[in-house]
């Protein structure tokens, strides 16, 4: 009634505005997530959770499926939360973007990868909005939450769903919020991460606010889209850069004699001024590698070179290789070839305790094994086949006898299951490259960094 009154005063832009924002508060509001990977489908969960009645769009089949089933495939979505809700009929899954008429709110979390010259592959983004569009009614909040370049929001998304016919801050209302999960992390989630909205005008960004903090416990609006989408690409830069630094400071403490291991662990007892990074085989995941080149090249078209970003990324995509040279060396002082060595690959997830091999540098470092000529394979509780240039590969059983069978166990990724103890003591070689032997005496053990 209330709502018709104001529409009948001519007042139909307020109308709508209060309408979402009390069906928001009320979680009679449908959320929509478009692309339930492994942001998506966390944030479906958190959403259906809260109360909210959730439709998760997916592109394969198999995605819904599972989700339908009440299966997840995120290792940091467990099926008994996923089961709880879908049980419950507030979380559905499926690949009709026709249903996109049913939602209120609708966050957009499809990929964002680099094209083969790493220039930024929006095709996804570009793809979404358009589906977006030809469904989009009046009421409808859209949040980008893939990570972009600045100016991916108002330049790309806004043009698509004004296509429609409808305004932007009249008809629907247009958000950015980047995803900032942590995957594999025990400490951060959703609720103890702010999330930051940035609005295409005030209504837009009160209205991404508001659906943001029924899930989360803080909520940071910003002035526009482009400061949320910078500050999200910015947090992954100073990770690359920080990485980057200790990496290059593990490569000087080996050529020293020194333990760039000590060395953090010494700086790190200041309280002040100060925040330890690890140095390893690389970096991976979707993030960190491929963010820094949005920033990058959309600095570029306007005649700025990013040169942290682009030394960062020369550093960290070089340690595969350096890690690769210091297994041929350890063995070379053994007095074997890397020509014809067994050579074990333990961990081939980019990180600790997560399954995700996107940009993996344990990956790398199985290609280069193979190229120069090593018999390689690998064991990953987490993954259990890959793919790499020399064809597929299964995770193999971490026996005694596997382990005493190889020329080199590496460590390229420091999963809580292993017992690096036991496998210190069973393996002839171990390289090291995530520092996961510190603290242990054995004379087989050479470690990146030292
Ligand atoms: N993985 C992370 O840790 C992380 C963290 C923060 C931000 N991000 C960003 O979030 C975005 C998504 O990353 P992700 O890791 O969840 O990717 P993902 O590949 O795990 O998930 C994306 C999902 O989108 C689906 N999809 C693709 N095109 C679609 C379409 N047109 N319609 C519907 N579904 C479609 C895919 O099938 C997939 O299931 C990226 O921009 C990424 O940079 C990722």
């Amino acid at each position: 009634m209330y709502y018709a009154k104001l529409e009948s005063e001519g007042y139909e832009k307020e109308a709508t505005l209060l309408q979402l924002e009390e069906k928001i508060t009320g979680k009679s509001a449908v959320v929509g997530i478009v692309g339930i990977g492994y942001v998506g489908l966390p944030l479906a969960v958190a959403f259906a959770t809260a109360g909210f009645k959730v439709l998760g769009f997916d592109i394969r089949q198999g995605n819904v499926d599972s989700v339908n089933r009440g299966r997840s495939y995120i290792a940091d979505v467990s099926d008994d939360s996923l089961l709880a809700v879908v049980t419950r009929k507030s979380l559905e899954a499926t690949t009709d973007k026709s249903r996109l008429k049913e939602v209120d709110a609708i966050c957009i979390c499809v990929p964002t990868p680099l094209t083969s010259t790493k220039d930024p592959d929006l095709s996804y983004v570009i793809h979404e909005s358009e589906a977006i569009s030809r469904y989009l009614r009046p009421g409808q909040l859209v949040v980008l939450e893939s990570t972009t370049y600045p100016g991916t929001t108002k330049q790309v998304v806004l043009p698509k769903l004004e296509s429609s016919g409808l305004r932007c801050g009249v008809d629907f209302y247009l958000a950015y919020s980047p995803e900032r999960v942590d995957p594999g992390s025990k400490d951060h989630n959703l609720k103890n991460t702010p999330k930051i909205v940035g609005g295409i005008d005030a209504q837009s960004t009160q209205l991404a606010q508001l659906l943001y903090s029924q899930i989360a416990g803080t909520v940071l609006p910003v002035s526009c889209p482009e400061v949320a989408e910078i500050t999200k690409i910015f947090e992954n830069v100073f990770r690359s850069v920080n990485i980057a630094l200790v990496n290059e400071l593990a490569c000087l403490c080996e050529k020293m004699g020194l333990s760039v291991w000590e060395v953090i662990e010494a700086a790190s007892t200041k309280p002040f001024g100060y925040m330890p990074f690890y140095p390893g085989p690389g970096i991976g995941g979707h993030c960190i590698p491929l963010d820094p080149y949005y920033l990058a090249n959309k600095a570029r078209q306007l005649d700025f070179h990013t040169r942290f970003i682009e030394l960062a990324a020369e550093i960290n995509e070089q340690m595969p290789y350096h890690v690769v040279y210091r297994i041929l060396e350890a063995l070379n002082d053994r007095s074997k070839s890397l020509k014809g060595a067994r050579v074990l690959v333990l961990g081939v997830a980019y990180k600790k305790d997560v399954e995700d091999t996107r940009e993996s540098p344990a990956l790398k470092i199985i290609q280069l094994l193979h190229e120069k000529g090593a018999q390689v394979s690998y064991n990953d509780p987490h993954v259990p086949q890959i793919n790499v240039p020399a064809g597929d590969m299964k995770s193999v059983e971490l026996s005694k006898e596997c382990l005493a069978s190889m020329d080199c166990v590496v460590i390229a990724a420091d999963h809580s299951c292993y017992d690096m103890g036991e496998v210190a003591s069973r393996a002839r070689l171990v390289f090291d490259a995530r520092g996961a032997t510190r603290g242990l005496k054995h004379d087989n053990i050479v470690r990146l960094g030292e």
